[in-house]
């Protein structure tokens, strides 16, 4: 099904060239004026300039030929030559029917279906996964989503930090703590364990307790240091207690992506890009792209049209160490080895920017990627609590994702208990879910690139632009279908009829919307849109719901109708809140 804004341009177009006017101004967009009308077309006094002729003649002109427009019941020229539009009643039935039996509810596949790696997540391993992760995997969750229900072969990948310094560190703790341990007889020749030498919640204290070592340790930190070149180096004890720390760390990270409802295809990592690294280091060199300044090797990155300078990227210190720009190229130029992918994007942390514009522009320079390849870097920004602040445990901490889910839903379900609809038990069940919501709505409603307040009150609020209000509207959905259906049984074909009420045609056309908003939103890598959209499709569904008597219509036909309009309206919402990575309960 053709989009409905590229169906009322075309009719617009066609109608300005049959007054005799370039069919490019024939170009339409939603009303600014909603009392007025619902779409409208600026044309008519951009082609005055070109026509020598005044607006509203034009406007008048192009007008006369939409008389007979089946899309359009009202179609008016007003002053100084704006063209007001008001889509048919049968035209827009005849959409929502299309949309309601149509496959992907009326969204055409892609044009040209691409590639795409949507590198998210960003866990490093053997540290607590923490909020500020938390950013990465949601955001970047549902651009995955809603790239693939687009049409395009995403694959998400997690880009693990398992290659730095928290390696060498857990090591020396490991060395100090059970100097016993074969992997620190440097005479050993035997085989290594099998079973880790920790569990996680060692491991989780191992780390933590190193790092605060090193801070005060220096002697200590330059063991780590040492210990974390010799595992880069391949020396193969430190090698097998790497394989330990990852086996443990990532059984866990993925109970916690998993409780987040994040799925990656790739649970690859800085390791894995290492071999690649060699070989474009040469590259670079031979291409006389990286050069010797003092010590260490670099790429100009610089451009005439930045407004701003630019550092060059380091590719390798003086010491020899690669960096976390290096490990970035090499995993693209293992990607592009493996996929071929027409279209990157990093969702990472925004304080990342320049190190994104470094490595992308060195990828293009060169000719890692081709010129034309699409990268994308969507910086999100910081997560605060309520005094302004990164978002902090009560006592000052960093907050463990897992206990920050615990405290969402814990909140959910006392908001779900103040409706008294549900027993206790089930509500503990449903809160998961709402708490989830709450958690992502909360987050993806905001544009990425802006900081927000987590504010567990208003997030886990049953009203206002809220995840729970979504899910309270399907829920109320739910609840008329069943109502209905105990008296009327399963609708067979429930056709949507003509409008006839303004809380009708509105809730159409929030409806007609949907292809636009999912096309939009991947396309500006916005889920935000999508927050947007659902939000007004809710108010409009509850505006009719307040409005409308369903269940006591007596005109079955007009009943069924409406029942197709709430199924149709259901069917978009938890659409939309699957792409935007949670669910709805059945009831709350
Ligand atoms: N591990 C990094 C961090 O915690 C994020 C990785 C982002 N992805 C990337 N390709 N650099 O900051």
């Amino acid at each position: 099904m053709k989009k409905i804004l590229d169906r009322i341009t075309e009719e617009m177009k066609g109608a300005f060239t049959a007054a005799g006017y370039d069919a490019t101004y024939g170009k339409v967009t939603l009303s600014n004026r909603p009392d007025l009308c619902e779409y409208q077309c600026n044309g008519a006094m951009a082609a005055a300039k070109d026509y020598k002729k005044k607006p509203i003649d034009i406007a008048n002109g192009v007008v006369e030929h939409l008389k007979d427009s089946e899309i359009f019941e009202e179609v008016s020229a007003v002053m100084p030559g704006f063209i007001n539009l008001k889509i048919g009643s049968g035209f827009l039935a005849d959409y929502m029917n299309g949309m309601r039996t149509g496959e992907k509810l009326g969204m055409e596949p892609a044009e040209h279906p691409e590639t795409v790696i949507v590198d998210y997540g960003g866990a490093n391993v053997a540290k607590p996964l923490h909020v500020g992760h938390l950013r990465a995997a949601v955001i970047g969750e549902a651009i995955k989503r809603m790239g693939r229900f687009v049409g395009h072969k995403v694959i998400g990948d997690v880009h693990l930090g398992d290659w730095g310094l928290q390696m060498g560190l857990i090591i020396e703790e490991l060395k100090e703590r059970q100097p016993e341990l074969c992997y620190f007889d440097e005479g050993y020749t035997g085989e290594y364990p099998e079973e880790p030498p920790f569990t996680i919640s060692e491991l989780e204290e191992i780390y933590p307790a190193a790092s605060a070592k090193s801070k005060v340790d220096e002697a200590f930190k330059e063991r780590a240091q040492e210990a974390t070149f010799r595992l880069q180096s391949g020396y193969a004890p430190y090698r097998a207690i790497w394989n330990h720390i990852m086996s443990v760390s990532l059984k866990d990270l993925k109970k916690n992506y998993s409780n987040l409802n994040v799925e990656f295809d790739l649970w690859k990592g800085e390791s894995d890009a290492q071999p690649y690294i060699p070989a474009m280091i040469d590259d670079l060199v031979e291409k006389g792209l990286a050069y010797e300044s003092q010590g260490a090797l670099v790429v100009d990155i610089a451009e005439e049209t930045d407004t701003k300078e630019l550092p060059p990227c380091i590719i390798r210190k003086s010491d020899g160490a690669a960096l976390y720009a290096t490990s970035d190229l090499a995993t693209i130029v293992e990607r592009e080895q493996d996929f071929h992918p027409d279209h990157y994007i990093y969702v990472v942390d925004k304080r990342q920017d320049l190190h994104f514009t470094q490595v992308f522009r060195v990828a293009k320079k060169a000719g890692i990627v081709a010129p034309e390849r699409k990268m994308d870097f969507v910086g999100f920004g910081t997560m605060n609590g309520k005094d302004g602040k990164p978002f902090k445990t009560r006592e000052g901490g960093v907050m463990r994702l897992e206990n920050l889910i615990a405290d969402i839903s814990e909140a959910a379900y006392n908001r779900i208990m103040e409706n008294r609809t549900i027993s206790p038990e089930e509500a503990r069940e449903t809160a998961k879910i709402v708490g989830l919501a709450a958690l992502k709505y909360g987050d993806l409603s905001n544009q990425a690139t802006k900081d927000y307040v987590f504010d567990i009150e208003r997030f886990t609020s049953f009203e206002g632009n809220t995840g729970p209000y979504i899910l309270y509207t399907i829920a109320r959905i739910n609840s008329i279908l069943k109502k209905y259906e105990a008296v009327c049984g399963t609708p067979k074909d429930p056709v949507i009829l003509p409008p006839e009420a303004e809380p009708e045609k509105t809730l159409m056309l929030a409806l007609s919307r949907f292809s636009e908003v999912m096309e939009a939103g991947f396309e500006e890598l916005a889920p935000h849109k999508i927050c947007a959209y659902i939000y007004e499709l809710s108010n409009a569904l509850n505006h009719f719901y307040h409005e409308t008597k369903i269940i006591a219509e007596e005109d079955k036909e007009k009943q069924a109708g409406y029942i197709g309009l709430v199924t149709l309206t259901r069917s978009v919402l938890t659409t939309c809140i699957g792409l935007l990575g949670f669910e709805a309960p059945e009831r709350m």
